[in-house]
């Protein structure tokens, strides 16, 4: 039997923190039981931001050792730097051609550009780059050059898979079906995590818990995170509390069930509640923090599994266009 493919990019754009956790990487280090999976680090999409070669460098390996840290295993899955298969590319410019400049505009990064441009009165266009228009196709190409079935991303990349899936369309009606539909896969439950101020946690609202921070940094997030003014004894709502929010994702099922029903029934100190959160976070990420701490001491040794990763992932890609460039009429 054939598993289904399963690719995610992740753009490198600071240290990840348990928002990304959660959101992100611990759905997508599983679906690697399900599917063959492919893992990305994003660094030519970095590019559309980050202009400082050292920062893009250090970004791209914060990303790899920080998935490695968690437990990806290279050996069964394969992670690669975009910028180490030139074929996507050289798909990029294919799909570009088949992509309705229409379809760009209305993209949601680009569009939010030109509508913040518009409300201080600058020409639309002012200050943004053509990159981040074409961000959409260069999605597509890392998606479609391995014929991915499924795309785990948040809501905010829903979108581009959807473009991505467009623009396969059609190139196949133009040329028969050569490339294959990919269909996101999102996850509601772990959508929005709550940061320590309550809003969605992100780095642009520095409301972060970060995930390989000293504990005593970690202790200091964990405290911070904001909550109602009831006292212990008060009964508390689960489900508008944004330690609990993040405490269900990390502890066993019995655990939040009992923390659950003391909230409900009173009795329970916030402050005890962020202890235990505490003390999962501790537990959980110890291990892993050092673990980052020494990769990232040894680019040498990540840039040789990325190499690796990228000898593996270009098995496929260098048919793969091969195939579309003679189904187009360059060959
Ligand atoms: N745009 C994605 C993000 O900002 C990163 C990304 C690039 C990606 N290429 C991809 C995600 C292909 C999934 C598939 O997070």
């Amino acid at each position: 039997m054939s598993k289904g493919i399963a690719l995610t990019g992740i753009k490198p754009s600071g240290t990840p923190h348990i928002g990304n956790y959660l959101g992100m990487i611990r759905p997508a280090l599983e679906l690697a039981k399900k599917y063959q999976a492919l893992y990305f680090i994003a660094d030519y999409h970095a590019l559309t931001t980050v202009k400082d070669q050292e920062t893009l460098k250090r970004l791209t390996y914060d990303v790899a050792a920080t998935w490695l840290a968690l437990g990806l295993d290279p050996d069964k899955v394969i992670l690669y730097r975009q910028s180490d298969i030139p074929e996507v590319m050289e798909l990029t410019w294919i799909l570009s051609c088949f992509t309705s400049k229409g379809l760009l505009n209305r993209a949601h990064a680009y569009k939010a550009a030109v509508d913040e441009n518009m409300a201080i009165g600058l020409s639309p266009d002012e200050g943004i780059n053509s990159g981040l228009f074409f961000y959409p196709a260069l999605m597509a190409a890392d998606i479609l050059l391995f014929d991915t079935d499924f795309v785990p991303v948040g809501l905010d990349q829903k979108q581009h898979i959807e473009i991505s899936r467009d623009i396969a369309q059609s190139i196949n009606s133009n040329y028969g079906e050569i490339l294959t539909l990919p269909e996101a896969v999102i996850r509601e439950e772990v959508m929005t995590i709550p940061g320590v101020d309550g809003r969605k946690m992100s780095k642009s609202y520095d409301n972060v818990i970060p995930m390989f921070a000293p504990a005593n940094q970690l202790r200091k997030s964990v405290m911070r995170i904001v909550t109602d003014s009831r006292r212990p004894e008060e009964p508390k709502d689960p489900e508008t509390d944004n330690v609990f929010t993040v405490y269900k994702h990390f502890a066993q099922p019995d655990d939040v069930e009992r923390v659950r029903n003391g909230y409900l029934q009173g009795g329970l100190a916030y402050s005890q509640i962020k202890n235990e959160l505490y003390e999962l976070l501790e537990d959980k990420f110890a291990d892993p923090r050092q673990q980052y701490e020494q990769l990232m001491q040894d680019w040498g040794y990540l840039d040789q599994v990325l190499f690796q990763g990228a000898e593996k992932a270009r098995k496929t890609s260098v048919p793969k266009i091969a195939k579309i460039r003679k189904a187009i009429g360059i060959d």
